[in-house]
């Protein structure tokens, strides 16, 4: 059983000042809903309720919202604004949040290496919480993959077709297809020019890994922008054993970049905020 949800949440998001400056880029707002919170709700809603998130300097915010907040529990109590805590409210009670901070910013991989004390020896769960993905009519993008890691035991990683002047902007995947949405992984590359691209199949910010993923991050040299990436730790993952290629189902916004957040915004306004969805 998958219990463990990883967010790397260390970096500094500099498309985004200067409003990150102070605050944690994980913190924006897509309507009234950090994006953070936007990621735990998909973990709890696929049954990982245990949370490592792995942070930085200037993060204290990311601790303090999935904390009680006395003095505001006190000022609202029997009021009708306690109905926009409820949400929040759940997730404390039903999950537990650890920390540990990166302290050198030297990528993904170096990240989600750095939180190996919290995960321990099992399998679990990444999320890029700058990533959102909904969907609202059936199983969450997370969900999906635990059902997928239920039956297959090995790394997923979740991936969509994107057009092919994207393409550099992500980890890309290609290998033989075992379902119509289900690849076994024979190659894979972060951030590859247009014309050095196997496919136009991007990876998006959800994972699950098996744990011998972090010998190999161990392993891994720095790769792209001398960065230790997990796309490449995930490549020599697939070469040693098995790693699939989720074509999910739902969903998914870029909020790292302006254009994703503004139809984010938009798109959970319309859908959550405005039909009384959104607490
Ligand atoms: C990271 C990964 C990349 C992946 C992307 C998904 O890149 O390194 O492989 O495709 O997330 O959002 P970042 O966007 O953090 O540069």
């Amino acid at each position: 059983m998958i219990k463990k949800c990883l967010f790397p949440a260390a970096g500094y998001g500099t498309r985004f000042l200067p409003a990150t400056k102070a605050m944690p880029k994980e913190m924006l707002p897509v309507v009234n809903k950090p994006l953070i919170q936007y990621g735990v709700e998909e973990a709890l809603d696929a049954g990982l309720n245990q949370i490592a998130i792995v942070t930085g300097r200037g993060k204290r915010a990311l601790e303090d919202h999935f904390d009680i907040s006395y003095e505001l529990e006190h000022q609202i109590r029997n009021t009708d604004k306690e109905r926009y805590l409820v949400g929040i409210r759940r997730l404390i009670d039903e999950c537990s949040f650890s920390y540990t901070r990166q302290v050198e910013m030297k990528g993904l991989g170096h990240a989600i290496l750095s939180a190996r004390p919290l995960i321990g020896d099992e399998p679990f769960a990444v999320v890029l919480a700058d990533d959102l993905c909904l969907n609202p009519e059936g199983d969450s993008v997370l969900a999906q993959m635990v059902k997928l890691y239920n039956q297959f035991r090995c790394s997923i990683v979740a991936t969509m077709e994107v057009p092919s002047d994207e393409i550099s902007k992500y980890g890309v995947v290609a290998g033989e297809p075992i379902r119509d949405d289900i690849w076994r992984v024979s190659h894979m590359v972060e951030k590859p020019k247009p014309e050095d691209a196997p496919t136009n199949m991007a990876v998006i910010g959800r994972y699950i890994l098996t744990p011998d993923i972090f010998e190999i991050i161990e392993q891994t040299s720095p790769g792209k922008s001398g960065e230790i990436q997990i796309t490449d730790a995930l490549m020599q993952q697939a070469q040693q054993g098995c790693v699939l290629a989720y074509k999910f189902k739902g969903r998914r916004f870029d909020c790292g970049s302006a254009e994703g957040y503004i139809e984010a915004t938009n798109y959970c306004y319309e859908n959550f905020y405005l039909t009384g969805k959104a607490f």
